[in-house]
């Protein structure tokens, strides 16, 4: 009996570390995938970039920076119209202004429609600071009417109206419909009060800033244990989405489902674009842009703004990031990115039949994608603030954000524990599954975008590319930070979103309560 029980007791034993050790293979295999770049996206950007590289673009740039009068004969030429541009002081919503002033648009022919101040560097001088500049709210319908009813100077009264919308909310990472009321109602709603709002105003020509995230699946983590277990080094299987193409394919088929959106962003977005391109007539000409993937070009964007501003403490958003720097990604400057609204705008406002009208057109930079390290690299080479990258296995942050994930939906499902849970600060709650997704490797082509119009395409060719955008964007930094000893905080469009959700939640309450 005893050595029955002994004999037992060390099979469980054995049974135990058994388990323990395919578990701790398992993770370090299911590691290994999450760190490795695919082959095919290799052979698309095979070439990191080197310190040679980056500091003689540097120092071009230095000696001749770009400003708008290096492109001014790639904006489509002065139209005879009014302009409304909604998120005018943003990323992609400020270059467009600036780009149509320009060109020639008189300031007052021009009106920004936006919820946060102008705080552009780029446009607190000269004539974009002259600019009528409305602030709203475009979730509310009455704000948003408001705004796009208040009279015009009569210079400029009897013009045909262009609108671009640029406003959006960016949410990165929550994907449960528990939480989708944020990017529901600036995005979704935001954008059709922006549309009933252009066509009682008698807008001609709407263009929206959608987003690549649009055609983003999301990517399936964990790999069958089997699979994984008894596959050799050389054999390893992919992991689902792990290499993307982002395209507009899925436009011309129905409506994914909101689980096959890699966040709540996404499933706003796609619904907005349909709200756009839908609403096309021959009276209101519309379309939009995605811009793959992430927008960079102001100390304020989330992508090199964002790891810029960490500075030399590692902050948890630099963290949050310091295990994808192996991922390669399409960019896109800003710049780039207003001039294909222009494009665009030019193309529905001189065909009422444009072919073009309708639809979304993906756009990047006019160079394979780059990896984050390139980014990463740039920065440690050029910046004159400090900058030091931590590199951590993937897996511990995948297990981490889906306890980020639990954790920050707890008080949404059971909200008597809104008040005793001390809520996720900074930007670790943002570390949560939906960012995997949209951090992992893909490229994005241009191919519809770059065709000749008279192809159906916008005729886009790029003017930035993204070493030189990003060179030139800590070029930019390095001048405002010359006399400083810490990186200044800017608002990044993700810091905004917190704000406003912040006071959206302080209406609710107010409505709540009667007030
Ligand atoms: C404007 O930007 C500066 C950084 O250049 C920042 O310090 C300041 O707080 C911002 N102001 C507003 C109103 O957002
Ligand atoms: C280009 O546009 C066509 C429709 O005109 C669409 O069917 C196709 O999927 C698009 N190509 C890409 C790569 O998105």
């Amino acid at each position: 009996m005893a050595t029955l029980i002994t004999n037992l007791s060390v099979l469980a034993g054995l049974g135990a570390a058994l388990l323990l050790l395919l578990t701790y293979t398992y993770l370090v295999r299911l590691n290994i995938i999450l760190q490795s770049t695919p082959e095919a996206i290799q052979k698309v950007s095979p070439k990191r970039w080197t310190k040679e590289e980056l500091r003689q673009t540097y120092q071009r740039l230095e000696k001749n920076p770009i400003t708008l009068k290096d492109y001014a004969d790639r904006i489509p030429p002065k139209l005879d119209r009014r302009y409304i541009i909604t998120g005018g002081s943003g990323l992609v919503g400020g270059y467009i202004v600036l780009q149509l002033l320009e060109r020639g648009q008189p300031p007052e022919s021009i009106r920004i429609v936006e919820f946060r101040p102008l705080n552009r560097t780029d446009m607190l001088n000269g004539p974009a600071s002259t600019v009528d500049f409305v602030k709203t709210d475009i979730s509310s319908a009455e704000s948003t009417d408001k705004a796009f009813e208040k009279p015009w100077p009569s210079s400029v009264a009897n013009r045909p109206l262009t609108v671009f919308h640029t406003a959006a909310v960016i949410v990165p990472s929550d994907r449960s419909k528990l939480v989708y009321g944020l990017c529901e109602s600036v995005n979704v709603r935001g954008t059709q009060n922006v549309l009933n709002a252009a066509r009682k105003a008698g807008a001609d020509v709407l263009v929206s800033t959608s987003s690549g995230g649009v055609s983003i699946r999301p990517i399936e983590l964990w790999i069958s244990p089997w699979k994984l277990l008894t596959s050799t080094k050389e054999s390893m299987p992919e992991m689902k989405n792990y290499l993307q193409v982002m395209d507009e394919k899925d436009f011309f088929e129905p409506p994914r489902k909101h689980e096959e959106h890699f966040a709540n962003y996404a499933v706003s977005k796609a619904a907005a674009e349909r709200i756009v391109c839908g609403a096309n007539s021959p009276e209101l000409r519309t379309g939009s842009i995605r811009p793959a993937n992430g927008v960079y070009g102001q100390p304020g964007d989330n992508t090199l703004g964002g790891a810029l501003a960490m500075g030399g403490v590692p902050d948890l958003m630099l963290i949050c990031y310091s295990w994808c720097a192996h991922i390669i990604q399409p960019f896109v400057h800003g710049i780039n990115v207003a001039i294909v609204h222009l494009y665009f705008e030019a193309i529905l406002a001189s065909n009422p039949n444009a072919p073009q009208a309708g639809r979304p057109f993906i756009i990047t930079d006019p160079n394979p994608p780059i990896s984050y390290l390139d980014m990463y690299y740039a920065i440690e080479t050029l910046s004159i603030t400090p900058f030091r990258l931590i590199r951590l296995p993937p897996i511990t942050m995948w297990f981490l954000s889906y306890i980020v994930e639990w954790y920050s939906l707890l008080p949404v499902k059971y909200p008597l524990l809104r008040n005793i849970l001390p809520e996720l600060k900074g930007d670790l709650k943002h570390m949560k599954p939906g960012l995997f997704s949209v951090t992992t490797h893909m490229v994005a082509t241009n191919e519809n975008a770059s065709r000749a119009v008279d192809e159906g395409g916008l005729g886009y060719t790029g003017f930035l590319t993204t070493l030189e955008g990003m060179a030139q964007e800590i070029l930019d930094w390095n001048k405002e930070h010359k006399d400083e000893k810490q990186a200044r905080k800017y608002q990044t469009s993700i810091s905004f979103a917190d704000e406003i959700a912040k006071a959206a939640e302080a209406a609710g309450v107010m409505e709540k309560l009667g007030k």
